[in-house]
């Protein structure tokens, strides 16, 4: 989360925009002092254009003294040399000027990776446990539902810009979409662990992954159907529990099937968002899912369900679907041709159109139900209960 004071609200709500989906607004000092307090925990505050010159400085000094692991990043019409030298005297970490999203992303980034360091032991919006991130596997027993196109956005809307660290990793090892989707080169990827997998620690694993934006690296699948074969569960296992480690976020693509490997990510696992879309067949195959996960002992309180092409015009409402599959919908996705037009361009739509009706909801669900909650993964259960085989 992103605290943004800006006193005229339109111009708040624009940046906000450029920010991201949690970016709290204040548009007083009172309010911005008040919500401070609250937060004792928030790493960045971005004050906007309209925030006069001295009110913005004195806010930055005292900050710099009381609450260092707070950056400062101020955005201004025009950014002249004096002002510059001045506000970074001040304590500010960076200047943006107005009308370069790009620059004020990246300028986020750098002052949250600042306030890591200075307050290393501090969780970040929402690392549940303050001591690893949450892994977030999605799923559904049906293939085209929409999980990697769910995957990759989600990753991009908890990145949130760089605020957070967020590892997306493809584990759909045989037809893996995501370095297609984020257009990245898989020359480095999940085969490369199977080869590392005597001398796999934090170190050997960020090398795997490629960097694609602010706080977002993905783990890639083999670019062969074959290549992955040499991953096992116990690799997942151990990647995952490395991972945590690196990231807030951990989020896992998955095929359209259980196999070994998904199992082992589903057993890692905080939470288990399940996707279906409104028709028969995928609603058919959810049902037999929440089955499995009760035989497998898999906590229905981690579960999460997805309604993607949420408004098709199929003839079957959202109560409908509640009482075939006999869980709530958590989200709803709404159908739009600019899914597989941005797809098609290789950006993912939160990042290409944050204002877009899928990007919001996408983003909205990101935020209120995955980036607070606290509950911890699985205790390994399913590990004992699973042999090889099974994979596509
Ligand atoms: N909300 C949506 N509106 C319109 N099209 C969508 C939406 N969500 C997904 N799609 C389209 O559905 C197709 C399948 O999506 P995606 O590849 O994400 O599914 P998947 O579940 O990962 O498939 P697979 O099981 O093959 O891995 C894509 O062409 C995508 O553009
Ligand atoms: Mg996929």
């Amino acid at each position: 989360m992103t605290i943004l004071y800006e006193p005229h609200r339109r111009d708040a709500q624009q940046f906000a925009a450029y920010l991201g989906g949690d970016t709290l607004i204040v548009t007083t000092l009172a309010d911005l002092t008040r919500l401070l307090a609250d937060l004792p925990g928030e790493r960045l505050v971005v004050l906007g254009p309209g925030v006069e010159l001295g009110e913005a400085m004195s806010l930055a000094a005292g900050n710099r003294v009381d609450r260092p692991g707070l950056g400062v990043v101020l955005v201004r019409a025009s950014v002249e040399l004096d002002v510059l030298g001045e506000a970074l005297r001040a304590g500010v970490r960076e200047v943006v000027p107005v009308g370069d999203p790009v620059a004020l992303l990246a300028a986020c980034s750098r002052s949250i990776e600042v306030s890591r360091h200075l307050t290393p032991v501090a969780p970040t919006a929402g690392n549940g446990d303050g001591a690893a991130g949450r892994v977030i596997t999605v799923f559904a027993a049906k293939g085209g539902c929409g999980k990697t196109t769910l995957a990759t956005n989600l990753a991009v809307a908890l990145a949130a810009g760089g605020r957070r660290r967020v590892g997306l990793i493809d584990l759909d090892l045989a037809f893996g979409d995501v370095a297609i989707m984020l257009q990245l080169n898989p020359g480095r990827n999940l085969a490369d662990v199977a080869d590392l997998a005597g001398r796999l620690d934090e170190r050997t694993l960020r090398s795997l992954f490629v960097p694609y934006r602010p706080g977002l690296d993905a783990l890639l699948a083999p670019t062969g159907p074959t290549e992955g074969e040499r991953v096992n569960q116990e690799l997942v296992t151990r990647l995952l529990t490395l991972a945590r480690a690196m990231f807030d976020f951990v989020v896992i693509d998955t095929p359209p099937q259980f196999n070994d490997l998904v199992l082992a990510a589903l057993d890692g696992s905080h939470l288990h968002l399940l996707l279906t879309t409104p028709d028969i067949p995928a609603l058919k195959n959810l049902r037999i899912t929440l089955d499995t996960f009760d035989l497998l002992d898999l906590p229905k309180e981690q579960r999460l369900v997805v309604l993607n092409r949420s408004d098709a015009k199929v003839g079957l409402t959202a109560a409908d679907i509640e009482r075939v599959i006999r869980v709530p919908i958590s989200a709803h996705v709404p159908s739009n041709r600019d899914v597989p037009v941005s797809i098609n361009r290789g950006v993912p739509i939160v990042l290409d159109s944050p204002q877009h009706p899928v990007s919001r909801a996408i983003q909205e669900f990101a935020s209120a139900r995955l980036a607070g909650g606290s509950d911890r993964p699985g205790p390994g259960r399913l590990r004992s209960l699973l042999g090889r085989g099974g994979r596509r």
